[in-house]
């Protein structure tokens, strides 16, 4: 067993509830560290959250070098996760030399898209000593080929298929894995079989633990939230009313 499979096993069956962000800069990540969030992801959502692209099929490895090294100057206590972005680990050895280049940049572990069909290649890296967080259910580095944001787990081959997926990725060495849009009876479920934890994004109460990303958590992203996420500030209003404030006090020129 590898140390985040050990320690996030034992924080499941001690019922910790785990608390995860996404953060890809210095100043997010260091405040989300300074406010105990237990796992920091530098996912690979900054494609569009930071970056401006429509999804997050053409985020690069450079991109996720790049915003890692940021997160990682920053964090002193969390564990640090980033994604292998869409293409890089198609095969074991292009895997590996991607998940090393984003420890060497400061991760504790890489987080992969895919169930059984990933099984192999999360192997090759656990086998290395690469901490694995794995993630299933709606896959966004393949929303062109599902067409959308769709809920997972609503046929009983979905299910099946999902129960198996959880399955392999924890014989494979993962160390927790992400649900995405899983119904959440079938999340809960799954949460229920697995020793490992499972984090929820979009699939219920029902999980070890919750992800989301923190743009929309934090009102940084006013363009477009999804429906599952609970927004607990408006950062974007903030900003928007002080550069305003200070738009309008430039402008009003020098006092004589
Ligand atoms: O890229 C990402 O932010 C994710 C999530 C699970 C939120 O994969």
């Amino acid at each position: 067993m590898n140390l985040l499979q050990k320690d996030y096993t034992r924080a499941k069956k001690e019922g910790k509830i785990l608390v995860a962000l996404t953060a890809y800069d210095y100043p997010l990540a260091r405040l989300l560290d300074e406010s105990g969030v237990d796992l920091i992801l530098v996912g690979d959502s900054l494609g569009m959250v930071v970056l401006g692209y429509p999804d997050t099929t053409s985020v690069s490895l450079n991109d996720m070098l790049h915003h890692t090294r940021a997160v990682a100057r920053a964090v002193e206590r969390a564990t640090v996760v980033a994604d292998l972005p869409k293409g890089v680990y198609d095969d074991p050895e292009g895997a590996l030399t991607s998940a090393r280049a984003l420890i060497a940049a400061g991760a504790h572990g890489v987080k992969l898209e895919g169930g059984q069909e990933r099984a192999g290649i999360i192997s090759a890296l656990t086998k290395e000593g690469i901490s694995v967080l794995a993630h299933i259910g709606m896959l966004p580095q393949h929303i062109h080929e599902e067409g959308g944001y769709k809920i997972k787990g609503r046929t009983p081959q979905q299910a099946d298929r999902l129960f198996e997926d959880a399955a392999a990725v924890e014989r494979a060495g993962a160390f927790g894995v992400v649900l995405e849009l899983v119904t959440p009876p079938l999340a809960r479920e799954i949460s229920r079989t697995l020793a490992i934890p499972t984090i929820g994004i979009g699939s219920g109460d029902g999980c070890d633990g919750q992800i989301r990303v923190l743009h929309d958590v934090i009102g940084l992203y006013p363009w477009f939230r999804p429906k599952f996420v609970e927004p607990k500030a408006d950062v974007a209003t903030v900003i928007r009313d002080a550069v305003q404030s200070y738009a309008r006090d430039v402008r009003k020129g020098p006092e004589v």
